[in-house]
């Protein structure tokens, strides 16, 4: 669609009207499951005897400190523990689906991979997203106030010229930042970059992410 200029503060004394329209929307789905308080506290049980048995699965590629099973203990949401969780999440990307209008009921909605991810006070994640996946989601265990926030990243936050801004607008900003609550749903698209301040608090901060594909 053609835009056109705004000339306002032009001194010209032709009127120009102008045009903006928005484009290439990203969604971030956020819920929270009723019962979180119930679900969060039943999922801290099971993810203690998890980290016991499990040992530290970070990536040798990740430069960032924290406690993950993401390689070696991912299929969380096959433990029988994890139904009532696995089934909300399952809901979660129901809707998301929705919005992205893909034909769930032609195809095989599932998760792929569910893992855990424990931050202790200092520890973060770097800037990625997760290749080979259509949806990504993350369930808020443990997130006790003023631990990190989860920022995501524009498609746009890479381009090789970021001239100055006068002030921060819809349309210049490149990084949004949600703070987590227990209990809280996050899904978006797995393309969608993505990463994790450094947890300011002196508690853990505890998330079960997950993949799915179709
Ligand atoms: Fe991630």
């Amino acid at each position: 669609m053609p835009l056109t200029p705004d000339n306002s503060k032009s001194a010209s004394p032709v009127k120009i009207e102008r045009v903006v329209e928005d484009l290439f929307k990203v969604p971030i789905q956020l819920t929270r499951a009723p019962n979180s308080k119930i679900l969060c506290d039943a999922m801290i049980q099971e993810l203690d005897q998890i980290r016991t048995e499990t040992p530290n699965g970070k990536p040798a590629s990740w430069a960032c400190d924290v406690y993950t099973t993401i390689s070696n203990n991912c299929n969380l949401h096959e433990r029988p523990a994890f139904q009532e969780l696995t089934n909300f999440l399952m809901e979660g990307l129901k809707k998301f689906g929705e919005t992205m209008a893909y034909p769930l009921a032609e195809n095989n909605l599932r998760i792929t991979q569910c893992w855990v991810n424990i931050y202790q006070h200092g520890m973060s994640q770097e800037i990625h997203n997760h290749a080979n996946h259509i949806m990504t989601g993350v369930y808020y265990v443990k997130a006790p106030p003023n631990c990190s926030n989860i920022l995501f990243h524009s498609y746009q936050a890479d381009t090789m010229i970021r001239p100055p801004i006068e002030r921060d607008t819809p349309y210049n900003n490149v990084v949004a930042s949600y703070s987590p609550q227990p209990g809280d749903l996050v899904i978006f698209d797995s393309s969608l970059r993505h990463s994790v301040q450094v947890n300011a608090s002196e508690g853990e901060r505890i998330s079960v992410s997950f993949n799915a594909t179709m």
